[in-house]
Order: C-alpha cells, then structure tokens, then sequence
C-alpha cells in the first residue's frame, strides 16, 4: 500500500520533526521603540515649576518635613529652635556669612541636601573659601535636627513627583532628587520670606 507519493512524505516529515530552523524573532515593535525621549528638568522646568515643586517638597505629608518642624508657614512649627523661615536675617548662615546672599545660597544648599549634621562635619572643610565663621552666628555648629531633605517623608515626595514629571516627558533621574528636593524647596522658602515681608 505505497500510495502517498514520496515528495508528500518529505514535505510532512520537515513539518514534524525537530530539526527545522526556529521561527524567526519577532519584529522589534518599531512604534513604541520610536516615543519620544524625556526632557532633562533642568532644561524642561521653569522658574516658576519649581517653585511649585518646592512648595510640595515643603508642604509633604508625615513627620520630619519641613512644615512639621518649621511650621506650614515657616514658623511655629513643632520645634520651638527650628527657624523662623520668614525672617532669614535671623538664620545662622546669614549671620555666619555677613548677610552674602549668594554665600547664603550656596551653604543652605549643603544643609538642605545633607542636614544639619554632616554641616557641621564637612561644610567649612571642603569650602574653606566660603568665608563661613561660627564666631559670627551665636553658635559652634548646628542643631543636628535639622534634617532638611534626607528624612523618609520628604524622600517619599521627591519620588512621587518624579513619577509625575515622567508622565508629563520630564526626566528627574533618582541621583539628582536631593539636589532637585534642595533647589525647589529652597526656592519655596525664599518666596514664603518675602511674602512675609
Ligand atoms: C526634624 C526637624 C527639622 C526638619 C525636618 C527640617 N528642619 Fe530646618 N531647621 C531645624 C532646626 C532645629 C533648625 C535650627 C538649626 C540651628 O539654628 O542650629 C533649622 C534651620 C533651618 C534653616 C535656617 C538655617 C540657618 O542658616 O540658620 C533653614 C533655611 C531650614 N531649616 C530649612 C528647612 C527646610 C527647607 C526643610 C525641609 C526640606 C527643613 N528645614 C527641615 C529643624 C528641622
């Protein structure tokens, strides 16, 4: 009963066997690969969005923000030492730099990004040109409990808006939320001081 002709029988045993070649890979979804790319913060964000995003970093829910020791106006918060955020002539740094607004600046920075503690170790060493004098400013270091950005509460606001840049093109990649939490923030706080005034 050899009836199935021979070519036919070739043809099913390449069809069953395991020997043919693999299926080729799938086409690269050429579409999706193709969205546009997110745009740096620094280049994306006005003046004014990061205000706005400083005003969230200040305002974040939980303990250790800043409006939980400062105040949600920037005084009479939970800690009677915190400062009074509408008054900067008060503040050690002013009083520590003579009042150099862009000296100023550039310490709270540090102190924002990395709290009070690591101030007091390591500002006046890795700036010895920053002009900063203790002697000046009614103390010998600062209170450590000034925590500025690094407590978990403030962290936990800093990536929540980084989700929400995201979704509008703008990337905020995770090294800079210290440096984005302290600029904004900072920003924030200069608009309460001279609201107050
Ligand atoms: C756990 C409490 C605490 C938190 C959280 C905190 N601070 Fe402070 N902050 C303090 C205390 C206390 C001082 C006073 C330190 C001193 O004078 O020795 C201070 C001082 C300051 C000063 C004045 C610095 C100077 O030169 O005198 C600024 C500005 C400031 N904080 C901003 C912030 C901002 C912005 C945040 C949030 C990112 C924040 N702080 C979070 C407790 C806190």
């Amino acid at each position: 009963m050899n009836t199935i002709p021979s070519i036919i029988l070739a043809t099913l045993t390449m069809a069953c066997g395991g020997e043919s070649t693999p299926p080729a890979a799938p086409a690269a979804p050429a579409a999706k690969a193709e969205a546009t790319p997110l745009k740096p913060w620094r280049d994306a964000l006005t003046e004014s969005d990061i205000l706005k995003y400083g005003e969230r970093v200040f305002m974040a829910k939980g303990s250790n923000t800043c409006n939980d020791c400062h105040g949600k106006d920037g005084t009479k918060g939970r800690l009677e030492q915190a400062a009074n955020l509408t008054m900067p002539a008060t503040w050690r740094s002013s009083k520590a730099l003579g009042g150099d607004r862009a000296k100023v600046d550039h310490a709270l920075s540090f102190l924002v990004s990395n709290g009070g503690k690591k101030f007091n170790q390591d500002y006046v060493k890795a700036n010895p040109d920053a002009g900063w004098d203790w002697a000046k400013s009614d103390a010998k270091a600062y209170d450590i409990q000034m925590f500025g950005v690094t407590q978990s509460s403030t962290m936990a606001a800093l990536k929540k808006i980084r989700k929400d840049l995201k979704k509008t093109g703008i990337e905020l990649p995770k090294a800079d939320l210290t440096a984005f939490g302290a600029q904004s923030v900072l920003s924030y706080v200069r608009s309460i001081e001279s609201a107050a005034k």
